[in-house]
């Protein structure tokens, strides 16, 4: 899968994204080594703090289904300009790194690829 299949995939979770709050809709596609792929938006709620970012919701899928390799994840959202992961979904991407690129994208699907350990290079590790 091609970093730019990987952008069209986050592009269309962006559609299921629940966010009537901030009315901002993200989607995420991660790739798994295996070549799984998983898909994740944003899901938001009244008590506002309870907002989860679609990154973190695409991993936590493909963890709770046994998956713990991966190699890409891809970035969505409806703005202007590169959007790129909050810090704490930064630090969750990190946990299953290194070696995991982040692929950012704008509203053209231009894109520009990271390595995990570029944007987050001091990450709180137990390993
Ligand atoms: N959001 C994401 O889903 N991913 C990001 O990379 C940045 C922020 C969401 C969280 C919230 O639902 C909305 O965007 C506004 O912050």
């Amino acid at each position: 899968m091609t970093p730019e299949d990987l952008i069209t995939k986050a592009q269309e979770a962006r559609t299921n994204s629940y966010s009537p709050y901030s009315g901002f809709k993200v989607g995420a596609a991660l790739l798994c080594s295996d070549g799984r792929l998983y898909l994740g938006t944003n899901i938001e709620n009244a008590s506002y703090g309870l907002a989860v970012c679609a990154e973190r919701v695409a991993l936590f899928k493909a963890v709770s289904d046994g998956v713990g390799d991966f190699k890409a994840i891809a970035i969505s959202g409806d703005k202007e300009g590169f959007l790129y992961p909050c810090g704490a979904c930064l630090q969750v991407i990190a946990e299953f790194g290194p070696q995991i690129d982040v692929i950012v994208s704008d509203e053209k699907s231009n894109y520009i690829k990271h390595n995990i350990v570029e944007l987050l290079p001091k990450a709180f590790l137990f390993k």
